[in-house]
């Protein structure tokens, strides 16, 4: 990984996760396909992905569920270039069909704000190096708006809730209008009713910013609520791949996103 950090508008170091992929194409917005061919991954002589292959459309919501420890993480990780794959490839492919090199963020499930920093400049923070303040405040404000949270620019992150903190940071990632995000569970650590608002946030700023989402969660509800196909990972390898065609926002409980959800788990828990 780069060993030199680099610096926000305030001089101020960016953590490592966030200085991955900084916008290059200001306001482009669209999603961005993404390509992975044979991709393989060890630690040592462990064996995490096996020979990975899969295709994801521009645009497209992608949920992956598996148990702990199969490589949800790892291949999260592999996209945004935090990690190198032992064998095998990942491209990004643009609207006209070559290759890119996207805007990519990811989300964690720990908001990972700056305890120091206003919540306004915790946002700015996902904009980088080289935007003056006005535009970064400009920009990280209407970030937050996206996200509900405009009334809290000026607090510390000590003083919001859990749910608040987790807007924060999902603005933070969505303020350089990424082509590609990753999102880590990212409501892992939220309560049941708080997940289920963040749940249709998610699905709101993704329907109207169109980037392309990968979203690991361990909860099979959560993913079939969200996503438009979702895969299931078995000890590194894809064990299903599952459209959901159904229209939003989708009726908790349906019975036949139940029957999905059911499909999933008998998947999961082969
Ligand atoms: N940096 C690492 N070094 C060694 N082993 C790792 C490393 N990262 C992950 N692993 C191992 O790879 C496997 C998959 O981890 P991970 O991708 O985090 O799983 P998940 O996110 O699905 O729970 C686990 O067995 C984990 O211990
Ligand atoms: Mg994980």
């Amino acid at each position: 990984m780069n060993q030199s950090r680099t610096k926000n508008v305030w001089g101020k170091d960016i953590e490592p996760e966030y200085e991955q992929r900084l916008p290059r194409q200001r306001g482009d917005a669209r999603g961005v396909g993404i390509r992975i061919e044979k991709l393989s991954k060890s630690f040592g002589d462990v064996p995490v992905l096996h020979d990975l292959d899969l295709d994801v459309p521009a645009g497209q919501f992608v949920a992956i569920v598996g148990k702990s420890g199969c490589g949800k993480s790892t291949l999260l990780r592999l996209l945004m270039g935090l990690d190198s794959p032992t064998a095998g490839r990942i491209s990004f492919v643009g609207p006209d069909g070559t290759a890119t090199d996207p805007n990519a963020r990811i989300v964690f499930q720990e908001p990972r704000l700056l305890p120091w920093a206003s919540v306004i400049d915790n946002v700015a923070v996902g904009l980088g190096q080289g935007v003056d303040r006005r535009e970064a405040q400009r920009r990280a404000a209407a970030a937050l708006g996206e996200v509900q949270l405009a009334e809290k620019a000026k607090e510390w992150p000590s003083r919001l809730s859990g749910g608040q903190r987790q807007r924060a940071a999902l603005a933070r990632s969505l303020v350089s209008q990424p082509a590609f995000l990753a999102m880590d569970e990212p409501l892992g650590a939220l309560d049941a009713l708080t997940r289920i608002t963040m749940q249709s946030l998610v699905e709101r700023v993704w329907q109207e910013q169109g980037f392309t989402a990968l979203f690991v969660t361990h909860d099979v509800s959560e993913a079939v609520a969200l996503a438009d196909r979702v895969i299931v990972l078995d000890r590194g390898r894809i064990a299903l791949d599952i459209a959901i065609d159904h229209p939003r926002p989708r009726q908790r409980g349906a019975a036949d996103l139940a029957e999905i959800e059911g499909r999933l788990l008998r998947g999961i828990f082969n």
